[in-house]
């Protein structure tokens, strides 16, 4: 797929080849219920597959074998996984399966407990600049996506992007996240001249980017102008699925992004949504397999929320409950993880913060961008956001997180699992 340059324009949307416009035109438009019979029925393949690689034996074959309740069950699985930080996929698949209010309960307290032993009550601040929605991509979930001619597209000024920093550093953050859409604007030197100049400001500040894919080359050059951390969620580890979602990409090349990631030494965060359509028990333990093999240093974990203005207009979005299950055994997975509770968590419920918060989160990323532009970086519909300006929703968001018992922390926060990486995916 070849994009003309746009660097003066801005529009690439519009010059998308037709032929593969076209393709995806058809391939969106399922109109009836067989249709999507026949979509379903081609995930089923993935949906049986997972590999069996965890080290450890089923604590479920031995325990049933002695007529043990489910109760019983559940907590023999949760004490395991307290103590070794893992279960095999089998037991963690029926764990998810038959996990019953009480045991919910103590599966939370027992994450809460594993983020107080390495982070303590802390939660880390990072300051969120969402510096362009403007995307190549195709993701049918996301409402930057490059077909929603609906986006109101912007890119901030290097002078925009500085103020932020500027208003940030008085603020006490050392954490700046730049996210944006995959803007072939932000080509790898305009993104050094960024970079460059927030570590130039605030030299001891912390840089993380999130935006998308790129080249090995490219990762490297960002690496050496000083970048410490990559924010790039594997969305789905269903294969087939992740091919609906994003039609012009596929899954291998996320996944070696995220492993040229590691191997350059940034402090990488990979993640999924919860609750995309047809999703299964098993695809949800083969992501979390995928995490607890890649060792990211950190995990973006969020419901998917439909948007009104893309293909997936009409399918529910996640809920509440599955999230902060997934959270906890992430947690539980990686004990040493910085794990947000994310903006789409705090989106779908009220306390949805607060309920991130318990069950083991550690990080919150408040938003820094200019107000004038916060609505149109909308990836779903109805995005939470204080509508105030960065210092006043700073204030808030402390207040909220010291009401819930926990110590907000401006330092850098590092990851505490940095240095004791080794590769274990070829
Ligand atoms: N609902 C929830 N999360 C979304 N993202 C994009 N679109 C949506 C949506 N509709 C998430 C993706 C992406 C991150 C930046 O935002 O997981 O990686």
């Amino acid at each position: 797929m070849k994009f003309k340059s746009c660097e003066s324009s801005g529009d690439f949307m519009t010059n998308l080849s037709k032929d593969v416009t076209t393709k995806i035109c058809e391939d969106v438009s399922i109109k009836s219920k067989s249709d999507i019979v026949k979509i379903k029925n081609k995930f089923i393949d993935e949906y049986r597959r997972i590999d069996e690689d965890s080290q450890f034996p089923s604590i479920l074959s031995e325990y049933v074998k002695n007529g043990r309740s489910s109760k019983e069950i559940c907590k023999a699985m949760i004490d395991f996984l307290y103590v070794n930080n893992d279960l095999c996929n089998n037991d963690l698949i029926w764990l998810i399966d038959n996990i019953d209010e009480e045991s919910r309960e103590y599966l939370f307290s027992k994450s809460g407990k594993t983020r107080d032993r390495y982070y303590g009550r802390n939660v880390y601040l990072r300051g969120l600049i969402e510096f362009t929605n403007y995307c190549k991509r195709e993701c049918r979930y996301c409402g930057i996506n490059a077909f929603n001619k609906k986006a109101n597209r912007y890119r901030l000024t290097m002078k925009e992007i500085e103020e932020s920093c500027d208003i940030g550093r008085e603020l006490g953050y050392s954490t700046f996240v730049l996210q944006g859409g995959e803007d072939p604007y932000f080509n790898d030197d305009r993104m050094i001249e960024i970079v460059s100049m927030i570590k130039e400001k605030c030299p001891n500040s912390a840089v993380t980017l999130s935006i998308g894919e790129r080249s090995y080359e490219s990762y490297m050059k960002l690496k050496e102008v000083g970048v410490d951390r990559f924010l790039l969620r594997h969305e789905t580890t269903n294969e087939n699925l992740y091919k609906w979602l994003h039609p012009l990409s596929e899954f291998e090349s996320r996944k070696q992004c995220l492993l040229n990631l590691k191997k350059l030494g940034f402090q990488t965060g990979a993640g999924f949504m919860v609750g995309l359509p047809w999703y299964s028990t098993v695809d949800y333990v083969r992501d979390l397999r995928f995490i607890k093999k890649l060792q990211p240093e950190m995990v973006g974990i969020g419901p998917f929320i439909t948007h009104e203005d893309t293909d997936m207009h009409h399918y529910k979005s996640g809920d509440l409950d599955t999230t902060i299950l997934m959270l906890s055994l992430v947690r539980l997975l990686l004990p040493k993880v910085l794990l947000p509770a994310t903006t789409a968590l705090a989106t779908i419920d009220e306390n949805g913060r607060k309920k991130g918060l318990d069950v083991g989160c550690n990080v919150i990323m408040p938003n820094l961008s200019p107000k004038t532009h916060r609505k149109d970086y909308s990836l779903y519909k109805n995005k939470k956001s204080s509508g105030s300006e960065s210092a006043q929703a700073l204030d808030m968001i402390k207040r909220e997180i010291e009401g819930y018992g926990y110590i907000c922390n401006m330092s850098r926060g590092d990851s505490k699992l940095t240095g004791s990486y080794t590769i274990k995916y070829k």
